[in-house]
């Protein structure tokens, strides 16, 4: 019997993890930033990386952050034919909007897809999370929560992995402003101090707390009362040239917080209204232009859906 191969098309989207006091818990989904990825079946069995498009990654599938998280989801699942992966990779690796939890998620989404769906997003959280543990070298969720999900999520526990989606006020919308510098996540996590002073703990866990509220309430200002991180921005905004200017003229623009999207360098606003998040954009690209560093500036409606399927 002939092989009919089958293949499906996605738009893996980009996320900020942190979201300022939820380090490594909370995150939200981008709407107009990420990846595409083709999967394709095929009767040889594997997992192979195909092609890759717009940055420089290994194609040896154990190296491969998309390849791993494919291969955890396949050697569960045993099935008695292999996967072609090709990647179109439009965030940059190092960005801080969740590079390599879109290649695992979009991975594991489409071969669940191609199998027929015999596996929930939670399940496929976990398989891409070992996809992402080979980039950042540790195991966290925050960013392929939300890429798979969509909206706002927060990762509960990681052993057992529980993912709570929250909802997203419908005014909401997202500034990144991306310095085309890389930072790498274990490094950016090995500058954190390992035990953190009580006082900062309690402003912390107040601030997710009611930011938890906020969205569930669409209370803008609560959320943006609670948009603080007094314990991770403190240390890593150091690493990011000209972070306070950004974050002082996104305030004064109207912005309802601004901080430090997942490990860095990119820098995230959120905005009530998309007026706003224009005014917003507008000062942070005046702010930036003038310090000689590229960047790229993105304005994004929170993404409710997650990853998306483009064609099948
Ligand atoms: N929560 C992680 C961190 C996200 O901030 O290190 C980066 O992938």
């Amino acid at each position: 019997m002939t092989f009919k191969s089958k293949h499906i098309r996605l738009f893996s989207p980009a996320t900020v993890a942190n979201v300022s006091c939820g380090f490594d818990v909370l995150g939200f989904c981008l709407d107009s930033v990420g990846d595409e990825m083709l999967v394709k079946t095929s009767s040889e069995k594997g997992i192979r990386i195909t092609k890759i498009e717009g940055f420089d990654l290994p194609y040896e599938t154990e190296r491969n952050v998309a390849g791993v998280a494919a291969l955890a989801l396949y050697e569960d699942a045993k099935p008695e034919i292999g996967f072609e992966i090709e990647i179109y990779k439009h965030i940059k690796p190092g960005s801080g909007i969740g590079s390599s939890a879109a290649s695992a998620a979009g991975s594991v989404f489409a071969l669940n897809q191609l199998l027929g769906n015999p596996y929930n997003l939670t399940e496929l959280t976990a398989f891409a999370m070992k996809g992402e543990a080979i980039a950042s070298q540790c195991e966290h969720a925050d960013n392929i929560a939300p890429a798979l999900f969509g909206g706002f999520t927060l990762v509960k526990s990681i052993a057992p992995l529980k993912v709570l989606e929250l909802p997203t006020p419908n005014a909401l919308y997202a500034v990144v402003l991306h310095p085309q510098i890389e930072i790498k996540t274990s490094e950016s996590r090995a500058i954190l101090p390992k035990t953190v002073a009580l006082n900062h703990a309690i402003t912390q866990w107040s601030n997710v707390g009611s930011l938890v509220h906020a969205l569930h309430t669409n209370d803008y200002d609560l959320l943006s009362s609670s948009l603080n991180d007094v314990i991770v921005e403190p240390y890593r905004s150091k690493l990011i040239p000209h972070f306070d200017a950004v974050k002082l003229a996104a305030i004064e623009a109207g912005a309802l917080g601004c901080g430090i999207s997942g490990s860095g360098p990119s820098i995230f606003s959120l905005c009530k209204g998309e007026a706003s998040a224009n005014q917003v954009k507008e000062q942070i690209q005046n702010k930036y232009a003038s310090t000689g560093i590229e960047f790229e500036l993105h304005l994004s409606k929170i993404n409710a859906e997650g990853v998306k399927i483009i064609d099948n």
